[in-house]
C-alpha cells in the first residue's frame, strides 16, 4: 500500500488522499469549507439556534484527521459552551500525520495544542480539556458502535458510497443513528435518493439543503419522536 499524503483543495486548505481507493477526506472543493459548511454551519450551529443546550454531545462517524471536531471545539470555545465529542474511526491517523494537516491555521494556537497533545491519550481514553471540552476517539468499526451515550448531534463524515456502499445500508446508519436522541440531528455531505429513504425508514424527517462548494446538495435529518407521523 503507498502512503497517505496531503494534498491542496481549491479553499487552500490541505485533506488526505487515501492511496488505495483514490478517495480524499474532504471535498477537493474545500476541506475546510466543506467542514464548515456542512457540519458547522448546517449542524451544530443550526441545532443550537433551536435547542440552546450546554453542554452539546457530538458523535462523529469517520474522526480522520480531526479537522471537524477542531473547528466544533473553536466555536464551542469561543461561545463559552461545553462540548462533549465522541469520533469513532476504524483505521485511526498517527499522531505525525495528524500534525501535519495544517489545521492550525483555522483555529486558535491553544485549541490546536491542546488538541495535538490529546489527540493520542484520546484514543486511550476520554480527554478533558479546559473550559468542558471532552474528546473520546472509539477505535473500531462504526457498524459495531454500541455505547449507552445519546448525542444531540450525528456528524457522518465517511467515504463516499462509491468506494464504502456498506456504510450508507440502513443497517449501518441504524446502528449509529441509535445513539442520536429524540430530536437530534444527522448531517453528512451527501444526498442522494436511497440515503434519504434509509434515513426516513429510522424515523427521521430529511431536509435536501444547499451542499458545500461544488455540491448541490446534502441531507440533514432529524430524529422524530417514535409517534412522530413521519414514522407511519
Ligand atoms: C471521509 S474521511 C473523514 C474525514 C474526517 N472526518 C476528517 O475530517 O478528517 C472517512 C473516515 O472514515 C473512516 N472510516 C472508514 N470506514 C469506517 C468504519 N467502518 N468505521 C469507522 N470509521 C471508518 C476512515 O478511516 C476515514 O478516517
Amino acid at each position: 500500500m503507498g502512503k497517505l499524503q496531503f494534498v491542496t483543495t481549491a479553499d487552500g486548505s490541505k485533506t488526505l488522499l487515501h492511496p488505495t481507493t483514490g478517495e480524499h477526506y474532504h471535498s477537493m472543493n474545500g476541506a475546510v469549507g466543506e467542514s464548515q459548511h456542512v457540519f458547522l454551519e448546517s449542524g451544530l450551529k443550526f441545532f443550537l439556534r433551536h435547542h440552546p443546550v450546554n453542554p452539546v454531545t457530538i458523535l462523529e462517524v469517520g474522526f480522520g484527521t480531526g479537522l471537524n471536531f477542531l473547528l466544533s471545539a473553536q466555536f464551542c470555545q469561543d461561545e463559552r459552551l461545553g462540548l462533549q465529542y465522541t469520533g469513532i474511526e476504524s483505521n485511526p491517523l498517527s499522531p505525525e500525520i495528524v500534525g501535519q494537516s495544517g489545521y492550525d491555521e483555522y483555529v486558535s494556537k491553544k485549541t490546536w495544542d491542546l488538541f495535538i497533545s490529546g489527540y493520542e491519550p484520546a484514543i486511550q481514553r476520554e480527554m478533558r480539556f479546559p473550559n468542558n471540552i471532552l474528546l473520546e476517539i472509539v477505535l473500531q468499526n462504526a457498524s459495531g458502535y454500541n455505547s449507552a451515550k445519546q448525542f444531540d448531534i450525528l456528524y457522518f463524515d465517511a467515504f463516499s458510497a462509491g468506494s464504502q456502499p456498506e456504510m450508507w445500508t440502513e443497517q449501518v446508519l441504524s446502528q449509529v443513528c441509535r445513539h442520536l436522541k429524540v430530536g437530534g440531528l444527522f448531517v453528512t455531505y451527501a444526498m442522494n435518493g436511497n440515503l434519504k429513504r434509509n434515513i426516513k425508514a429510522l424515523g427521521f424527517s430529511p431536509e435536501k439543503i444547499p451542499g458545500a462548494s461544488g455540491k448541490r446538495e446534502m441531507l440533514r435529518a432529524t430524529k422524530m419522536d417514535s409517534h412522530s407521523p413521519w414514522n407511519r
